[in-house]
């Protein structure tokens, strides 16, 4: 079975493409600057772009399972669903999973009225996400958040690209939606707290104003869309994000990763 893997450059994929070569997959791996892809070896790496769904006619040929993500460019959703599903249909693929980006879009239409087995996953929230605060805890020691109080189950990537990989392997998982959550939900001060430990030094949390951070991103770029998204998301959150539940493991068979095995892979980018 060979799988092309979409946004495989990036914190997910690239754990979907390692488990997925894990299980014995043969792997394709879709960017839009496959020159600077820095994949493992083994894995053949393609050129397309999902806004331009013709660029994966080549990239689709012989495949039969795909990695699909639903958002392009500054996460801003995709407007290509039915063109990429009807190519992907056309090409022989069967299985598909969806790494679904918090609302329905116009991949998660288009595969559900189509006759692929499909499977959306639905992390909550990244634990990666903390890198956000990664120059400020360097340079400052600070955290400056909006959303102080709010509890998230945050997930590690590693499990999403285990589900992923076991999704694709699987002919059980056809037509289920998948929420999946780390094992424990956390406010921001006690992911600084476990921060504070692992880093080996005091990290003082500031609680931002809405207006506050609102600057903040759009000083980093982000799609005024996507910020009014992310800003009512974390602080209107779905019962989901924060109800820790046991999918990963029911799914992997091992349970999922703490935000303190997190935090040690990841010390050293933090210090
Ligand atoms: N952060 C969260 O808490 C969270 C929670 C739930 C869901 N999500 C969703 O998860 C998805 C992936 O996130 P991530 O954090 O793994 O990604 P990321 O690290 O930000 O990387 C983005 C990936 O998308 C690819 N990409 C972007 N535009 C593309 C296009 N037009 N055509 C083809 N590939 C394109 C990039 O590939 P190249 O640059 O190599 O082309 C890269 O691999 C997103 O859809 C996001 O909305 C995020």
């Amino acid at each position: 079975m060979t799988i092309l893997v979409t946004g495989a450059t990036g914190k997910v994929g690239r754990h979907v493409v390692h488990e997925l070569l894990r299980a014995g997959h043969s792997v394709r791996a879709l960017s839009r600057f496959p020159a600077s892809a820095k994949l493992p070896a083994g894995v053949e790496v393609v050129a397309g772009d999902l806004s331009n769904p013709d660029t994966l006619i080549p990239a689709l040929q012989g495949v039969t399972g795909l990695h699909l993500i639903t958002t392009g460019a500054g996460y801003v959703p995709l407007t290509t669903g039915e063109e990429i599903i009807r190519i992907a249909e056309a090409a022989g693929v069967r299985r598909v999973s969806i790494l679904w980006d918090g609302k329905k879009g116009t991949v998660e239409e288009a595969v559900e009225s189509s006759h692929l087995e499909w499977t959306q996953l639905q992390p909550v929230d990244y634990m990666s996400n903390v890198m956000n605060w990664r120059e400020s805890i360097r340079t400052e020691g600070v955290v400056r958040d909006l959303f102080g109080a709010s509890l998230n189950a945050s997930i590690h990537e590693r499990d999403i690209g285990r589900v992923a990989a076991a999704v694709l392997s699987e002919d059980i998982h056809a037509g289920q939606m998948y929420t999946l959550t780390g094992p424990e939900a956390l406010t921001v001060p006690e992911k600084v707290q476990i921060l504070s430990r692992f880093i080996g030094k005091d990290i003082k949390f500031i609680q931002l104003t809405e207006e506050q951070e609102r600057k903040r991103m759009a000083e980093l770029g982000v799609d005024k869309g996507v910020i009014d998204y992310v800003i009512n998301w974390y602080m209107n959150p779905p019962i989901e994000a924060y109800t820790v539940n046991q999918t990963v493991e029911q799914i992997t068979g091992r349970p999922a990763r703490t935000f303190a095995e997190w935090v040690e892979e990841h010390a050293r980018y933090f210090k």
